[in-house]
């Protein structure tokens, strides 16, 4: 991509999956590779922008040229927004963040003992996307996914006014060469005030099309 339109903007993207340990050795996840987010942050680059991927635990090749912040749980991840946030010109949560974590780490491996059931009790974790549509200050540009299964629209045109978001990318977690873990994705781009696009294709061109969208807003603002 030979178009620098991104220049001069700093750019934070979140990718991958979160670990919500419940004792030393086990913990709760989703099967977010971060390939959609790396893909993000890749092309941000290429368009010129400054970039920082916030990435939870993945086995892929951490980008050349491009800040990384490791996170492993939930709780790392928002701090780490919190703190780049701060800077930042736009920000992409391609992230599959940890609805719950364990109410009680256990300190020790949990023991099988004789008990047929076991009972593990959650807590829900805060929401990044939420906390930074409060505090995003006028001129960011924030930008969220809606991994959804079902009323995949409404609930990501729901999810985009609660959170406050600018845009918010709704992803058919279902649909065939779609969502996680896989190279390509079925995305519909949705902004307020503009008709849903909808769009499928490699990780890497979804990328460049959500950038396309992110692009024609800065450049408004
Ligand atoms: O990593 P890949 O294997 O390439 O897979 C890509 C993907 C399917 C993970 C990605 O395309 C995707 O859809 N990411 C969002 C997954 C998700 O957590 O969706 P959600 O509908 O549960 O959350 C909505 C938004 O709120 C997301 O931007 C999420 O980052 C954010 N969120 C959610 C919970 C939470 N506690 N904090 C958050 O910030």
């Amino acid at each position: 991509c030979a178009k620098k339109d991104l220049a001069g903007l700093r750019v934070v993207v979140t990718a991958g999956p979160t670990h919500e340990y419940i004792d030393p050795v086990r913990y709760i996840s989703n099967p977010s590779s971060g390939k959609m987010g790396y893909a993000v942050a890749r092309a941000a680059w290429q368009r010129g922008a400054e970039v920082t991927l916030i990435t939870g635990p993945s086995t892929l090749t951490r980008p050349a040229g491009i800040k990384v912040v490791e996170t492993v749980s939930a709780d790392d991840m928002y701090e780490a927004c919190m703190k780049a946030s701060e800077e930042a010109d736009v920000i992409v949560k391609a992230a599959a963040v940890g609805d719950y974590k364990a109410a009680n780490r256990a300190e020790q491996k949990i023991k099988r003992g004789g008990a047929q059931e076991f009972t593990l009790e959650l807590v829900q974790n805060r929401d990044i996307a939420a906390a930074l549509g409060r505090r995003k200050r006028p001129g960011q540009v924030l930008v969220g996914f809606a991994a959804e299964t079902q009323n995949v629209l409404e609930n990501a045109q729901r999810k985009m006014a609660e959170k406050n978001l600018d845009i918010i990318v709704s992803n058919d977690v279902l649909a065939q060469g779609a969502g996680f873990a896989v190279d390509t994705n079925v995305i519909t781009i949705l902004e307020r005030g503009a008709e849903p696009a909808r769009f499928s294709g490699t990780k890497e061109e979804a990328a460049d099309r959500l950038l396309d969208a992110v692009a024609a807003l800065t450049a408004k603002r």
